[in-house]
């Protein structure tokens, strides 16, 4: 694989980043995940957006304009022939040549990497036909979640100790509501009704997020930005998380309870296909 870092396209072994990069002691950085269907980059104006938010919100210089990261990534699409995949992009503060507590004198150089990973067949991926099984567990992770850092040790455990229960995934929760998921957005479907967790500091503003709530609206389905806590999900008709990488993924037993039928539901598969015929 070639990957981008500071501007050269290296040879994954090939290409090193400091010892002293922020975002190896610290996890001084933010990132961003951008999909690849059929060779095109999906809301890239979006995610690039949201990046320099979060690149705002830590008082970070942006290295790149949109027109240099949209250059790379089409680069590295062509140079590693990826047809359906994602690109991970990450900004840090850099090297400020020890480690200090303090940010590094302005004029520091931040880190730019980014890669590329394959995924033949992303939007036919079939665990949205069967639908992922999810667990609760409380959310322990700092209190800016808007910002798209790279600290992901937490929700790591979560998905691990999802993984050591033989499930998919883990909603998080803070003072007994659903946050959001380990790495995506989480939602219940009540009737007609999709219900989504309000925009705050508690989330991240997901980019897929937002594009979802709009082709729901155009499809007439009702929508409520509320909070709301896994005994009422467990009570859903359905459910389902979204993000960048899974799109719309139906989710079919919570903490052992099945949601609904038991079986992904139609508001879940219909605002997939939707997702996937307006994005492609
Ligand atoms: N995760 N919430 C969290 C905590 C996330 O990490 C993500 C994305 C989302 C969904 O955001 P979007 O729709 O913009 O991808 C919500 C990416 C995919 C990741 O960490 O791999």
């Amino acid at each position: 694989r070639t990957v981008y870092v500071n501007g050269e396209y290296l040879p994954e072994d090939q290409a090193t980043v400091s010892v002293f990069d922020r975002g190896f002691l610290m996890a001084d950085g933010v990132y961003e995940v951008v999909s690849v269907l059929d060779g095109k980059l999906l809301d890239f104006g979006g995610h690039i957006r949201r990046l320099q938010r979060s690149l705002d919100e830590l008082q970070m210089d942006n290295p790149l304009s949109e027109e240099e990261y949209l250059e790379a990534h089409r680069q590295l699409i062509a140079k590693n022939g990826i047809g359906d995949g994602l690109i991970y992009l990450q900004v840090t503060r850099g090297n400020p040549g020890d480690r200090d507590f303090a940010f590094p004198p302005a004029g520091t150089r931040p880190t730019v990497v980014m890669f590329t990973q394959a995924k033949a067949g992303l939007a036919d991926n079939p665990a949205a036909k069967t639908g992922w099984k999810i667990i609760s567990v409380e959310d322990l992770r700092w209190a800016r979640r808007d910002i798209k850092t790279v600290q992901l040790l937490y929700p790591s455990l979560a998905k691990m100790e999802a993984k050591a229960r033989g499930v998919d995934d883990a909603w998080l929760v803070e003072d007994g509501l659903v946050t959001e998921g380990t790495s995506n957005n989480a939602y219940i479907v009540k009737g007609n009704t999709i219900i989504t967790r309000a925009l705050s500091n508690d989330i991240l503003h997901g980019v897929t997020r937002a594009a979802v709530l709009r082709f729901a609206n155009e499809a007439q389905m009702k929508v409520e930005e509320r909070s709301f806590t896994i005994e009422e999900s467990q009570g859903a008709d359905e459910a389902f998380v979204t993000s960048a990488s899974a799109f719309v993924m139906p989710v079919v037993e919570i903490d052992g309870a099945a949601i609904g039928s038991g079986q992904v539901g139609p508001v879940a598969t219909r605002l997939r296909e939707i997702y996937v015929e307006e994005m492609r």
